[in-house]
């Protein structure tokens, strides 16, 4: 591997006498969500909080978890964690924000799932409309085994209840911020992944997060090209073994 991590920090930084040699034009934004209109729709119940266990408690309590019971998560369960890692929960004028902080409310995070085990919803890939709180289908069947071979092997992927993956679509943060967008990508999917970590404590669940990955093989499970939208996170929930 050559030196590009250490070449990316320094060519992203930000000097306060050079600040116009980055400014951008702002052409036209691509949009705010991907669309998959064609895919067959998969309704949610409302995210409603089906636990009244304390931010406190919900904070002490994280922990990586590794090994899951194989039991159904419920899909009021689902839908909570959907919502909280990445949901709508207000509008300004009709702008929508989320339950997590973005650089510019661009959210450049899309979230995809494999479901293993969830009640009433048919395992498959799924992708998360945030727009309408529901899932799109991609395909059906057990994608269990390829999420775990992506993930460097970790069988966990196979036996949690559900497998969160995110990409990235660059040119949504990209179009404004140039390349240090990059970093900013990077910390709007770690404020995701804590969401998803601190609402699956709050209601007993397991989760772990997943940042090794065989990124060409997940990219193929969410059907992603890797250049323009790429898989940079993962993460698995399940009833804690
Ligand atoms: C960016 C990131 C990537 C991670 N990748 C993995 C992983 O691939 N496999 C794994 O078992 N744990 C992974 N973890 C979990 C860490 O190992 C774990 O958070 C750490 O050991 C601290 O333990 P705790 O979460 O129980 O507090 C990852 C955590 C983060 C934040």
């Amino acid at each position: 591997m050559s030196d590009s991590g250490d070449n990316f920090q320094a060519e992203t930084k930000y000097h306060r006498d050079r600040m116009s040699e980055g400014k951008r034009k702002w052409s036209s934004p691509p949009p705010l969500y991907k669309e998959y209109p064609d895919s067959e729709k998969v309704k949610l119940p409302p995210a409603i909080p089906p636990s009244d266990m304390s931010l406190y408690e919900s904070i002490k309590k994280r922990k990586s978890i590794r090994s899951f019971k194989d039991e159904p998560l419920s899909r009021e369960y689902f839908s909570y964690l959907l919502w909280a890692s990445t949901g709508i929960c207000r509008f300004q004028g009709s702008y929508p924000y989320r339950t997590v902080p973005s650089a510019g409310a661009l959210y450049p995070i899309e979230t995809y799932v494999v479901v293993n085990n969830v009640g009433g919803i048919a395992e498959g890939v799924y992708h998360y409309s945030v727009k309408s709180h529901e899932l799109e289908t991609l395909k059906t069947g057990d994608f269990g085994a390829s999420a775990a071979r992506a993930a460097l092997d970790q069988e966990m992927c196979a036996e949690a209840a559900v497998v969160f993956i995110w990409t990235a679509m660059f040119e949504r943060s990209r179009h404004k911020y140039g390349q240090r967008a990059y970093r900013y990508i990077y910390l709007d999917a770690g404020h995701i992944g804590e969401n998803l970590a601190l609402a699956a404590s709050s209601l007993g669940l397991g989760c772990c997060h997943i940042g090794a990955i065989y990124d060409d093989e997940a990219n193929n499970i969410v059907n992603v090209d890797g250049t323009e939208e790429s898989v940079i996170y993962m993460a698995v929930v399940g009833l804690a073994d």
